[in-house]
């Protein structure tokens, strides 16, 4: 074994592995796949209804007929899968149709799966798209201060999640950072006998800004006050996104989220490294996708360099799974 200080310049030059595009190649660790990337997609009843999105060129919502284009297009460029987002024709204070087995996104998942069975469709499992307030729960005032009650709100969160897998969802994805959704969630799914369904819980999720052009896309901005007494506080404590996680797995999560993503890359590294083992997803959200196209469009910065650069940014702080409004323009420059 050779012992003693590493030789420095002018003996060892860093730039001498930067010179062939092959040696280079070689020794990239970090790889982006369209496999990897899930599709975010917005669901809305109708017919023939693709409505553009203006914070997010590119995307649209869409009415449930659309989907069958929609999954062959994901399908051939090998993306890893979509997830649903419902916007319901009528919203109430308990979000009815998000748990109603006519409910848009139940309507979305059997399309989905009949037009093209083999592509994953996940679904978001919230109830700010479906309240008529926007927040991602019941509210009471029991408590004299307006909230969102956490109890109340799991047992409907358990109701939506099994009425997603009875429509056919491949996996659930629970986003209001509600304490004991999973585990709600999983006793209901395995009571119901879908034990074979996967829970991705978005972990740690931050009180974001970050959010701003999806709450247009949704339509779920919350009508008074704010979620910051539910998703985690950008300042607080970073080991706290490493509570969130291991109680999520203790309740039987399968995928964990961190999100947003490219804010939030030490969390990412750190929920890397505390959990080697566990499938960790990251959602570069939409704020992160509309601030580049932006950008773009006025010419100030390329936009596909930005994205891939972004997106190999999360893998390589240890993402495996890519949530991302890029996923299908990034599996065709990757081609
Ligand atoms: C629903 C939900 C949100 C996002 C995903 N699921 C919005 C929010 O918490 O306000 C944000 C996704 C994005 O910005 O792209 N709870």
């Amino acid at each position: 074994m050779q012992k003693g200080p590493t030789p420095s310049f002018p003996t060892t030059r860093m730039r001498r592995l930067r010179q062939h595009p092959g040696v280079r190649r070689m020794l990239e660790e970090t790889r982006l796949t369209p496999a990897d990337m899930v599709l975010p997609l917005f669901v809305r009843s109708g017919k023939g209804v693709r409505q553009a999105i203006g914070s997010m060129p590119g995307h649209f919502q869409i009415s449930p007929d659309q989907l069958a284009a929609e999954l062959d297009e994901v399908g051939e460029l090998g993306l890893g899968g979509v997830i649903l987002f419902g916007i319901p024709d009528t919203k109430d204070a308990v979000g009815s149709d998000s748990t109603s087995e006519a409910g848009i996104v139940q309507q979305a998942v059997a399309a989905a799966k009949k037009a093209a069975p083999d592509v994953l469709v996940i679904t978001d499992v919230c109830f700010c798209e479906y309240t008529d307030h926007g927040h991602c729960g019941v509210i009471n005032d029991k408590t004299g201060r307006v909230d969102v009650d956490n109890d109340a709100t799991l047992e409907l969160i358990a109701s939506q999640a099994l009425s997603h897998a009875r429509a056919g969802a491949d996996v659930v994805a629970p986003s209001g950072m509600i304490d004991g959704m999973v585990g709600a969630i999983r006793a209901r799914l395995d009571a119901a006998g879908f034990t074979h369904v996967p829970v991705m819980s978005y972990a740690a999720k931050y009180a974001s800004a970050f959010y701003g052009p999806f709450r247009d896309a949704a339509e779920s901005t919350p009508q008074f006050g704010d979620r910051r007494s539910y998703q985690m506080d950008p300042a607080a404590d970073a080991r706290q996104a490493l509570r969130e996680v291991e109680l999520d797995l203790a309740e039987g999560a399968d995928i964990v989220m961190v999100k947003p993503a490219l804010p939030y890359l030490d969390i990412l590294r750190d929920v890397r490294d505390a959990f080697p083992g566990v499938p960790l997803a990251a959602y570069n959200v939409s704020g992160e996708f509309s601030m580049v196209k932006a950008a773009a469009e006025r010419g100030w910065i390329d936009e596909r360099a930005v994205a891939l650069e972004s997106l190999l940014a999360l893998r390589r702080a240890g993402a495996g799974i890519l949530l991302t409004y890029w996923a299908k323009q990034a599996a065709r420059w990757l081609a």
